[in-house]
């Protein structure tokens, strides 16, 4: 089952499994992961969700037309590597995500 981490600029972290098919948002949902709201649901509509990405993954294809606009109107700067966690979901079986949770959603 792939795990994800989420960072803090405080330097603490929170590490979950994430269930087939699931997206990172729901992921943090589920285990109560500060400062990741999901208020649409999953919509791209929000911004709630927003993360930023570690550089290194190549798990996933760039953001679809409705994430870039969203990414736009996020609480937290965008940034090259800003993605919605509930535009992500992993499909490799051993994959070890990483992600920072902006400051300002904490
Ligand atoms: S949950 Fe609303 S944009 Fe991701």
């Amino acid at each position: 089952m792939p795990k994800v981490t989420y960072v803090y600029d405080d330097g603490s972290e929170h590490t979950v499994e994430v269930a087939v098919a699931t997206s990172l948002m729901r992921a943090a949902l589920r285990n109560q992961v500060r400062g990741i709201v999901g208020e649409c649901g999953g919509a791209a509509t929000c911004g709630t969700c927003h993360v930023y990405l570690d550089h290194s993954t190549e798990e996933f294809g760039p953001p679809s037309g409705d994430e870039d606009e969203m990414l736009e109107w996020t609480a937290a700067p965008r940034a090259e590597n800003s993605r919605l966690s509930c535009q992500l979901v992993p499909t490799e079986e051993g994959a070890h995500l990483v992600v920072r949770v902006p400051a300002e959603q904490v």
